[in-house]
């Protein structure tokens, strides 16, 4: 095969992950869990080309130079992998709306692993598709499973690698606050969280419990556990985060009010929980049947949208095809 397409939805983690041991082969310092959403699907192709170098087109325009760089790299590794040495064309497109303060390297990784690998002649296991994510973006690895997914930290690079967990059936309800592009790439910021944060070696072991725990309570059907440790986890990760110098913080006021509306829904009966990545943006995470009413109790202080559990990374017929640059008008035909 010389071209692939491949299918990959984002995932918002439970048990979130925060700083690498292993910067070069993307090693968490503990595990995480997700689940990976049915919404704002990445679609990519990877088409070897024999051209001089890898060109990446991202909804239709050419990428920065940043994002070409670090799918070039990406690109390099399966290389490696396949024993291969012919450059691609990578054309991707991303469903999130602008400005839904949903990262996109995590099912942008994924679909690219599954694209490219396919597209270089690589038969991947899922675990090994799972560890060849992980090198794009560490919690692009999750992204390749359905569902639930409990990424192991590892030992190693063979054993760091998500795979499918059992639990009940969940929704999100995602309350977008502001979807700019944050200022401190989530790179950076574990990286400086590391070096100062006097919290980042508590982080690191408590997670390490907390994923026990939520590994338990998806075996449990727990959803009520589930949900406690789900803001846990969120808390003591921006905790960690804040408690670095300088200061890093994501959360504002507009967060703290979904934090709180949760809270409340909560002594009302209604079951919420709320977390958040590196932004201003909240999910909150509840059983299906009760997602129209904690979005309406929501309705106001964001922008809300309901999603669900979503599938694994696919291989799909649907090309992303090139796009025609548009005729200049100043040459005659
Ligand atoms: O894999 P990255 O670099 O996109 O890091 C993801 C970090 C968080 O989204 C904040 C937490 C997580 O586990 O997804």
């Amino acid at each position: 095969m010389t071209a692939a397409t491949a299918r990959a939805h984002p995932n918002i983690a439970l048990v979130k992950y925060w700083g690498k041991r292993d910067e070069q082969l993307m090693l968490p310092a503990a595990g995480s869990l997700s689940l990976t959403l049915d919404a704002f699907a990445t679609t990519t192709t990877v088409e070897l080309s024999g051209e001089e170098r890898d060109a990446f087109t991202l909804n239709g325009a050419a990428a920065t130079e940043g994002q070409t760089e670090r799918v070039t790299a990406f690109l390099e590794l399966v290389r490696q992998w396949a024993g291969a040495s012919e450059h691609a064309a990578v054309r991707s497109t991303n469903l999130a709306p602008t400005g839904a303060g949903l990262a996109s390297s995590a099912s942008g990784f994924a679909a690219l692993a599954l694209a490219a690998s396919a597209a270089y002649g690589l038969e991947l296991e899922p675990r090994d598709l799972s560890r060849l994510a992980r090198r794009g973006s560490g919690s692009a690895c999750r992204s390749i499973v359905p569902e639930l997914a409990i990424w192991h930290a590892g030992i190693d690079d063979a054993s760091s690698f998500a795979e499918p967990i059992a639990g009940p059936a969940m929704a999100m309800v995602i309350v977008t606050i502001d979807g700019s592009t944050k200022a401190v790439s989530s790179r950076e910021a574990m990286r400086r969280t590391i070096a100062t944060s006097p919290y980042y070696p508590g982080w690191v072991s408590s997670t390490e419990r907390t994923l026990a725990e939520m590994a338990a309570a998806c075996g449990a059907g727990d959803f009520t556990r589930i949900g406690e440790l789900t803001e846990v986890s969120a808390l003591r990760m921006h905790a960690s985060i804040q408690a670095a110098e300088p200061p890093l913080r994501y959360l504002r006021a507009a967060s703290v009010a979904v934090f709180d509306a949760a809270e409340q829904m909560r002594t009302e009966g209604l079951e919420a929980y709320a977390t958040a990545d590196a932004g201003p943006n909240v999910v909150l995470v509840c059983r299906p049947e009760d997602a129209a009413a904690v979005a309406a109790r929501v309705e106001g202080l964001g922008q809300v949208r309901v999603v669900g559990a979503g599938p694994g990374a696919a291989l799909v017929e649907e090309p992303v095809e090139p796009v025609e640059p548009a005729p200049d008008a100043g040459v005659p035909a």
